[in-house]
């Protein structure tokens, strides 16, 4: 107890000296918008999607690289019918019973018209991936929420999914048992009251007692044709729970449904807009975030977004990076 006090406030005054971490080296094929990393059982290959190109996806012996394109996840699109179904988005990739599963995202940009859809394979190979169509998560105008950005957590063998994009922000919803249909109606866990309601790709994380729940906050795109005001570009944010499935409050106490949440990394010296992010238990790195981001020396353009990374330090209880 006495040692965790102690702890508390030395972490967050380093954090408060340091700043943030400029990204961790990336070599090979680094123009990525909305990550996702997992790596193959077989031989350690790390697996990085992206969005475009009907889920782009690259291959690298570390988070470092050098990462090696492989090709479209689903080279003619998803079998869900809806608009943008040959555009797809933000995939998230997982393990399930052995076979890698990458859930992904069909709508428009601003539609609610949206669903999140499953391609699984079992060896992560060119030409291997099953389309398996829409999870039954999916959203139009009558909903609350826009169904895009999936996120999966495996709590002990129930497994939750994560989404949402602006109106009304983050939800969740209970999956069956073998994580390819949504098991039963979902529910709030974030949302911020003020502004455009700019919470999306959330990602849940366990670490020690608590369900960290990331998500992206502010614009997140079109910088080199618009910029918003100072601040309101993308960042990253958390709230933590001792539950997987609410009761998430920030650093401050406030609840992540009203409003709360604390920055973990926004934009720092030449880093601009980060975020897409999620966290990669990496075997020799530990817990990492890896997220997009705009490197200002380099361009602002949706298309010059460069994979980043860092280590997150948890021992203050909350992340730092
Ligand atoms: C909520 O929205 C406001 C206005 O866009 C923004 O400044 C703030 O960072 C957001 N907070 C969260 C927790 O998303």
């Amino acid at each position: 107890m006495v040692v965790q006090k102690l702890a508390t406030p030395i972490a967050l005054f380093t954090a408060l000296v340091r700043g943030y971490a400029n990204p961790g080296s990336c070599s090979g094929a680094c123009n990525v918008h909305d990550p996702s990393l997992v790596q193959r059982t077989s031989d350690s290959l790390y697996f990085r999607f992206s969005t475009g190109n009907e889920i782009s996806y690259a291959s690298a012996s570390s988070i470092k690289g050098p990462w090696t394109t492989i090709g479209s996840m689903l080279p003619s699109g998803s079998s869900i019918d809806l608009a943008g179904n040959t555009d797809l988005w933000a995939p998230d990739a997982h393990i399930v019973d052995d076979l890698y599963y990458v859930y992904y995202s069909v709508s428009t940009f601003g539609s609610q018209s949206s669903a999140i859809g499953l391609a699984t394979s079992a060896t992560m190979e060119s030409g291997s991936w099953t389309d398996h169509g829409s999870t039954g998560i999916a959203s139009s105008s009558s909903k609350a929420y826009n169904a895009i950005d999936g996120n999966l957590i495996d709590v002990d063998g129930t497994y939750y999914m994560n989404f949402g994009s602006f109106w009304h922000d983050i939800y969740q919803a209970p999956m069956n048992s073998a994580a390819t249909k949504v098991a039963s109606s979902s529910y709030n866990i974030a949302y911020n009251a003020t502004g455009s309601h700019s919470e999306e790709g959330s990602y849940m994380y366990k670490y020690g007692s608590y369900y960290y729940l990331f998500f992206s906050s502010g614009t997140c795109c079109g910088y080199d044709t618009s910029r918003p005001a100072a601040g309101e570009e993308y960042k990253i944010m958390v709230c933590r729970s001792t539950s997987p499935t609410g009761g998430f409050v920030d650093a401050s106490g406030i609840a992540c449904t009203s409003s709360g949440g604390t920055v973990v990394l926004r934009s720092h010296g030449t880093v601009y807009g980060p975020g897409g992010q999620g966290v990669f238990t990496d075997p020799s790195l530990g817990p990492v975030l890896y997220y997009h981001y705009v490197d200002t020396t380099v361009g602002y353009a949706d298309s010059q977004k460069l994979f980043g990374w860092n280590q997150i330090d948890f021992s203050s209880g909350w992340p730092v990076v």
